[in-house]
């Protein structure tokens, strides 16, 4: 158990807590800033990714063209219609006599009948939930084709979906019968109303036969990297200044089966090479375009360390590969990905990085191997598979951590990944002690995945509420846990753009916002400091929750539901060594202001004047949206009368961080 936190003893063991208290039924904190009670991993805070929600296809990846190999559906050319306008007659088709190459097995073919002047048969492209345009924005388009003869020219456009007004427009003069590339610049006119509801056309006004094998459509990107991320929701997420990135999964990473896994050799080199694969975890198709290299771009673009994890031969529908001979080549494709980030130009797959457009290699420190592994129900796999796996990287990669799924013994992983959603802000809370009463022998902790689940598509202030005093108790026990991440990360607002409800960054084609949890987690990573400090608490009121019936331990008979206390108050401080700033977050959940008597021993002097930063809502209800994106956000002013003894009030649900200047 750590030692320094006691909640319940606190006034025994500070006196000033204690003498505070005694001046009525205040809530006494006492930091000791002189007691380093854990160090703060500089990459604590991080980010959780996977294809859901449509995070990558649909939402970050600023691809536009939905489909754009055609290989979504094998019959149909899904999210793309036949144009046929002013008496122009044609069809279109999948045609799998004509393939681009072997990453798609059809193209597109256009057969135009009758056409001449404004009598135009072509092909458009849905885009998702439709294609955005801004005015005075350029777009880049990038188009495979051939035609029976030569054929063209071949016009390409940004039309509104009625129809009614072009917004963009260039052309192809001439298509031959061999496959080319051809690349076009559409920009919008200044004047033009920013919009989503707009479909890509590609049409043609002379009869013959085309056909398009690969069809991109790229807006300006986050630092205009090519193949790159939609800018507002990067934003968002560099405004987290996240440590770290865990990719690609989650469920994601494993699939339902093993071949729907995700294969990270399919998703490296050009895009038009990329097969993609069906997302069957969460049900829908991938372009894979949000491919291995693009991953660790994303990484270097918000200066956040990779954390990489491989698949383990384990899916979901508990498919599984026998540990031995049989996982032998998932090994070697896990230690040809590490090689592959790491790995510099002498070796194969640092070579092919290099090739792919990186040069220098990554810094990888920690690898996971696997996701969620206590879902395999057979008996001892995952001891095989994680041991089998371990020895091996660590064979060739002595320097990496790696992170099991799950607890394990026949080895020593240096991590543990634990997974924590809860359904309630109250169940949350009830759980932000868990880590002070932890033992501290074994490995250090990852929380890899973790939300108050309250609220859809995003959460609420309850539920970043219940966040924040969670976030407190890792934070406080960052001697045990090293790092954490929410999970989901993403979601597209639009309609059946989610599988899994409550996730921190939502958006729709045109914008996007944070929900209340998105700021709270911003609020902490944004101010976590480096050294954890000794606190106490006392006179913390509570509330009654009583957990929800049914919910036993495995293979145990349900349990029946003890109503319990559960504080409406969480604390931690921090500081960072360097400037001697303190942070002090505190959180009150309870729905009137709560005063707080602070005391800060151990220093030479408290400034009094600092900053406050705090994120408050008239109810756990309050929430954003694409229409009120900020209508819970953090607000920062200064403060007066601080000093190593001070009083505040902290209004009702609230999240707050203090900063006090210390020497
Ligand atoms: O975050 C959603 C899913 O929850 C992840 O894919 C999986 O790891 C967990 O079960």
């Amino acid at each position: 158990m750590k030692a320094q936190y006691f909640p319940a003893v606190g006034a025994i063991l500070f006196g000033v807590a204690a003498a505070l208290h005694g001046q009525g039924d205040a809530i006494a904190l006492h930091i000791k800033a002189d007691q380093v009670t854990a160090k703060v991993n500089p990459a604590f805070y991080g980010l959780m990714t996977e294809e859901i929600n449509y995070s990558y296809d649909g939402g970050l990846y600023g691809e536009l063209v939905r489909n754009r190999n055609f290989k979504e559906d094998a019959k149909e050319p899904v999210h793309w219609q036949l144009i046929q306008e002013a008496g122009g007659v044609g069809s279109m088709a999948l045609d799998a006599t004509q393939p681009l190459n072997d990453a798609a097995p059809a193209s597109l073919k256009l057969t135009i009948s009758q056409a001449s002047g404004n009598a135009r048969v072509g092909a458009a492209n849905e885009g998702f939930w439709g294609i955005p345009v801004k005015p005075g924005t350029s777009y880049k388009v990038s188009i495979y084709a051939k035609a029976a003869e030569s054929a063209g020219p071949v016009t390409v456009s940004l039309v509104s979906n009625d129809g009614a007004t072009t917004k963009a427009t260039a052309q192809i003069a001439r298509v031959g019968n061999t496959w080319t590339k051809y690349d076009v610049k559409l920009t919008a006119a200044a004047g033009a109303k920013a919009s989503a509801d707009n479909k890509l056309v590609l049409s043609v006004s002379k009869p013959g036969t085309i056909w398009f094998g690969f069809v991109s459509l790229f807006p300006p990107t986050f630092k205009n990297r090519a193949n790159g991320n939609r800018p507002d929701i990067m934003q968002l997420l560099a405004d987290m200044k996240p440590g770290f990135l865990r990719f690609p999964g989650g469920n994601y990473l494993e699939g339902n089966t093993i071949q729907t896994r995700f294969d990270w050799k399919k998703t490296i080199g050009d895009v038009s090479q990329r097969p993609g694969h069906m997302d069957d975890a969460w049900k829908y198709w991938s372009s894979d375009g949000m491919g291995l290299l693009d991953f660790l771009d994303w990484c270097e673009d918000l200066n956040m360390q990779p954390l990489l994890a491989v698949y383990a031969g384990y899916s979901l529908r508990q498919e599984r590969v026998k540990f031995g001979p049989d996982l032998d080549p998932y090994v070697k494709d896990a230690l040809d990905e590490i090689e592959y980030v790491t790995g510099d130009a002498s070796t194969t797959w640092g070579a092919r990085r290099a090739k792919d457009g990186h040069p220098a290699p990554f810094k990888l420190e920690y690898v996971e191997i696997g996701n969620e592994d206590n879902f395999d129900r057979e008996q001892g796999s995952y001891e095989g598979r994680f041991a089998q796996i371990f020895d091996a990287i660590k064979a060739k990669y002595p320097q990496l951590k790696l992170i099991a799924t799950t607890p394990i013994k026949n080895r020593v992983p240096d991590v543990i990944d634990e997974h924590y959603y809860r359904r309630s802000e109250e169940e949350m809370a009830s759980h932000a002690h868990d880590y002070d009463m932890r033992p501290r022998a074994g490995p250090k902790v990852f929380v890899g995945e973790w939300a108050t689940r309250v609220g859809s598509p995003t959460p609420n202030m309850g539920a970043a509420l219940g966040d924040a005093a969670w976030m407190a108790g890792m934070e406080r026990n960052a001697d045990l846990v090293i790092m954490e991440a929410y999970a989901p990360l993403l979601v597209n607002v639009n309609p059946g753009g989610m599988q899994w409800m409550t996730d921190l960054i939502g958006y729709n084609t045109t914008s996007s916002y944070g929900s209340p949890a998105y700021y709270a987690q911003q609020m902490f990573s944004t101010h976590h400091g480096d050294n954890v400090l000794a606190i106490s608490e006392q006179g913390v009121p509570t509330r009654e929750w009583t957990p929800p019936a049914g919910r036993g331990a495995a293979g145990q008979p349900p349990r029946t539901p003890m109503p319990q206390q559960v504080p409406l108050l969480f604390f931690n401080a921090t500081r960072d060594s360097k400037t001697g700033t303190i942070y002090v977050k505190v959180v009150n959940r309870a729905a009137t202001a709560q005063t707080v008597h602070l005391a800060i021993s151990g220093l030479t002097s408290v400034q009094p004047g600092g900053k406050i930063t705090t994120m408050a809502a008239s109810s756990p209800d309050d929430t954003n949206s694409i229409t009120e994106p900020k209508k819970v956000a953090p607000v920062t002013s200064n403060v007066n009368g601080l000093g190593p003894n001070f009083t505040r009030d902290f209004p009702p649900y609230s999240i707050s961080v203090l900063e006090l200047t210390s020497k």
